[in-house]
């Protein structure tokens, strides 16, 4: 029998040991430089309070993102602390409704997205979401939106339709069996078949296999089997932790064995070769890789490698913006129908009378529901899918905001969670009341969950359209039970429910 020899094992113990040791002197090295580094810096905000920790290390920020409770936290420090709170040295928090249009606003002299964002680069090649320069965003911008103009969207209905008739056909299987089941892991497959379809031309398939396992190659060129929920997921959660300090993006660079790590190259995999896919069968152009090929002129000469790793960003881009976001907003907002007797009597009864009472219904239908999208932008509010701040610098100049003068490259935010439930804006904040939509447009501004000005949600109608379609078939087809009353929820980057259990019966 083989026995491991002992010096073997000890010199083992004392290499991992030497890792660790190294990994922690590391840290704590950068949390005194940071320490030293800021005694100089922080003076000019020294007036404004936060928790102890915060204003002096980002670890404070660090652990509450690692915990997925970063909005809890920063929401706390809003209550204690009042409008204004530095939530890590260089960063303050502005928890006013007021902020939103200096912070998010339009024009030459607004906040650019800051460093957080590059922890979201993926090969180097910054995305339309992660490039944090105004005129190179311009540029992509102008190019992405064509894939998102409303004829593009006119186009995408149908397909949208098709991949709801895959996720009815296994729904209605759920209702032969009477047991409640995890809709959340259905409606990422759901979100994911959609997607591949709209981006890719092909769906990924996981409806039909019932399943989200892909598979992807390993930089060492071996393949494996990986879930693709489960690397979005990841991906999305390293990246929030370590966008938080330019230390742990230069350490995870270092690490390629962390989850989020292996996650990101991962989901590059997948990407790759979609993209690799995609552009050997050049004649579609319907699908947003094929718009984006045709934008750049690609279709008629073969792009760089340089150039098709720029499009397997965008490509990664359109993989997590628009899966899990999607997916977990449809998880929330049923969930909220289905524990709110009222709401889901009234939306129903609409939903009949708009489909002349049948249990389908077309998107030229369900748009005539104002019910139903006011349901929608109630749940998004209420849950805040985008619960953090979204990180943006004080360009050369600096800026003023709620009487404070933020001097050059300092980090600003509008908490998300806070805004979304304030009551000098809502009323009652915490109630689940999809009517205040329809009383008037002057709240509107004031929804965070697709972000804000010029770097908004570029995907906010194609996923308002998705949700309202797979939400009136639901509601159309099928009697919705919950299993409980309440939905517990994580957060990375976006703020998602841990599981959605329902039980479903044929209407
Ligand atoms: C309910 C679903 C969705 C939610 C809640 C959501 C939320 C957001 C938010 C908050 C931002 C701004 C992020 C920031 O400023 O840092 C954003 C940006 C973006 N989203 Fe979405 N999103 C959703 C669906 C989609 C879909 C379906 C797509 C595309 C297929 C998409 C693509 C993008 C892209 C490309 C950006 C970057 C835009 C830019 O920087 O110009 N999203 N999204």
């Amino acid at each position: 029998m083989f026995l491991p020899d002992l010096n073997e094992i000890l010199a083992g113990v004392a290499t991992a040991r030497l890792y660790g040791l190294a990994a922690l002197l590391l840290i704590c090295g950068a949390c005194v430089l940071q320490v030293v580094i800021w005694r100089q810096k922080s003076a000019k905000y020294q007036q404004i309070p936060g928790p102890f920790l915060a204003r002096w290390t980002s670890l404070w920020l660090t652990y509450h993102a690692y915990r997925g409770r970063r909005y809890k936290a920063v929401h706390a420090a809003h209550m204690r602390y009042g409008v204004l709170v530095r939530i890590a040295p260089n960063h303050i928090s502005v928890a006013s409704p007021d902020a939103l249009s200096i912070i998010y606003g339009q024009g030459s002299r607004a906040p650019a997205k800051s460093p957080f964002y590059d922890s979201f680069v993926c090969n180097g090649k910054p995305s339309i979401f992660s490039t944090r320069d105004r005129q190179e965003h311009s540029a992509k911008r102008r190019i992405v939106s064509h894939a998102f103009s409303s004829s593009a969207l006119q186009e995408f209905i149908p397909l949208i339709h098709s991949t709801i008739g895959d996720f009815t056909q296994r729904m209605d299987e759920f209702c032969n069996n009477a047991e409640y089941f995890d809709a959340l892991l259905w409606f990422n497959y759901l979100a994911f078949d959609v997607l591949s379809d709209l981006a890719f031309g092909e769906r990924i398939g996981m409806l039909k296999q019932g399943s989200d396992l892909v598979e992807i190659e390993r930089p060492d060129g071996s393949t494996a089997h990986e879930n693709a929920i489960a690397l979005v997921d990841e991906r999305e959660h390293l990246a929030a932790i370590v966008g938080i300090h330019p230390v742990l993006q230069v350490a995870v660079r270092w690490l390629p064995f962390l989850s989020g790590s292996k996650a990101t190259s991962g989901l590059e995999d997948l990407a790759r070769r979609q993209v690799l896919k995609r552009l050997s069968t050049g004649a579609n152009r319907n699908d947003i890789l094929g718009k984006l090929i045709a934008a750049h002129g690609w279709d008629l000469r073969p792009p760089t490698s340089d150039e098709v790793a720029e499009l397997t960003a965008e490509a990664v881009t359109l993989l997590i913006a628009g899966s899990d976001t999607t997916s977990n907003s449809i998880a929330v907002i049923l969930h909220y129908i289905a524990t709110h007797p009222r709401v889901y009597k009234k939306i129903l009864e609409l939903l009949l009378e708009a489909s002349s009472g049948r249990n389908e219904i077309t998107y030229e239908q369900v748009k005539d529901v104002p019910y139903l999208q006011a349901t929608i932008n109630e749940g998004v509010r209420l849950h805040s899918t985008t619960a953090i701040g979204l990180h943006r610098s004080a360009p050369p100049g600096g800026l003023v905001c709620c009487g404070h003068f933020f001097p050059e490259g300092t980090e600003l935010s509008v908490p998300a969670w806070t805004i979304g439930h304030d009551p000098q804006v809502w009323g009652d904040p915490d109630t689940f009341r999809p009517e205040r939509w329809l009383e008037g447009k002057e709240n509107r501004q004031y929804l965070l969950a697709f972000g804000k000005g010029p770097r908004a949600c570029i995907g906010q109608n194609l996923a308002n359209i998705e949700m309202a379609l797979v939400l009136s078939t639901i509601l159309l087809r099928y009697n919705v039970e919950v299993k409980s009353q309440k939905l517990e929820t994580t957060e990375g980057f976006m703020h998602k429910p841990l599981d959605c259990w329902i039980r479903l019966s044929l209407r």
